[in-house]
């Protein structure tokens, strides 16, 4: 399979990273810095965009969305029977056939994590897919994190929960570091501190599997120290405090969709 990327920028270079054990990937960007990055990095580049298409079996697409016309008016005519691949946020696969001609297309959503290849990936495919290629992608794509096929409509939401999650996980890891120094731990200590107890909850729940509430129980002894923190988060309506900012933010990705 040789992959062809387009957009060397924070998705790009992070799937080529995580593809390239799988794929023989080659690289295209308007810039020439970029150019210059990919090829440092172990990439093969194409100087022009029309070699990219030539050097590709499937393309995928990591622009941002202004840049999107324009480069689709380039490669359209050269798509014939590659599939193209879209990480750009708000574009359907309806809007995208428009602007390719070709029902070949897979969208997908990832999030920042790919910088780390443990992304969480929202896909949908194009009537154009076949079977075949349907495994192709998600055994090429396994390897970047984890999948999760949805219908179109649900993008948003998902643009939400997963796209605009680690900022919001951030922000919960920065807070419990505020409290570590409110309590007397330099900030760095606290951060680490915040991180790994963040990080071995994850692990616990993908591991042992179980609800929260279950493990919320096993943590908080009865008259115990985490009882009483639980009540400030009951009592401050942390939950609906969550649910909110992401109903929030999914209607602000369904507005400029
Ligand atoms: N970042 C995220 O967390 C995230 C998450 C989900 C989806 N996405 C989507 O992924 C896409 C890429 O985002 P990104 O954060 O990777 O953007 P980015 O870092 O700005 O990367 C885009 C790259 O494409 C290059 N470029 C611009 N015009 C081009 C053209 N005509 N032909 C080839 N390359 C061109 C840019 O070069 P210059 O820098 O010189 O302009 C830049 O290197 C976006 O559509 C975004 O909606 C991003």
């Amino acid at each position: 399979m040789r992959l062809g990327i387009i957009g060397y920028g924070n998705m790009g270079s992070s799937f080529a990273k995580a593809l390239k054990d799988k794929a023989h990937v080659l690289v295209y960007d308007i810039s020439e810095e970029k150019r210059r990055k990919a090829l440092e990095e172990g990439f093969g580049v194409a100087k022009e965009i029309e070699f990219l298409l030539e050097g590709s079996d499937w393309l995928f697409l990591a622009v941002k969305p202004k840049e999107v016309p324009k480069v689709l008016s380039f490669i359209r005519e050269g798509l014939k029977d590659k599939i193209l691949i879209s990480t750009v946020a708000g574009l359907s696969l309806k809007r995208l056939e428009e602007l390719s001609n070709t029902k070949r297309l897979i969208r997908i959503m990832p999030n920042i994590n790919a910088l780390v290849g443990r992304a969480v990936i929202a896909y949908a495919f194009g009537e154009g897919v076949s079977e075949e290629e349907k495994k192709t992608f998600l055994s090429l794509f396994s390897s970047c994190g984890s999948l999760f096929e949805l219908d179109e409509p649900m993008f948003d939401s998902f643009t939400a929960l997963a796209g605009s999650g680690p900022a919001f996980v951030f922000k919960f890891i920065h807070a419990l570091a505020l409290a570590g120094v409110k309590e007397g731990f330099p900030y760095e200590t606290a951060k680490a501190i915040a991180i790994h107890t963040v990080l071995g909850s994850c692990e616990l729940l993908k591991e042992l599997g179980g609800h929260p509430e279950e493990w919320i129980v096993k943590v908080a002894s009865p008259g115990g120290t985490t009882i009483e923190g639980i009540k400030v988060l009951e009592e401050k309506g942390f939950a609906g405090i969550i649910m909110e900012c992401i109903r929030q933010t999914s209607e602000k990705a369904k507005r400029l969709s």
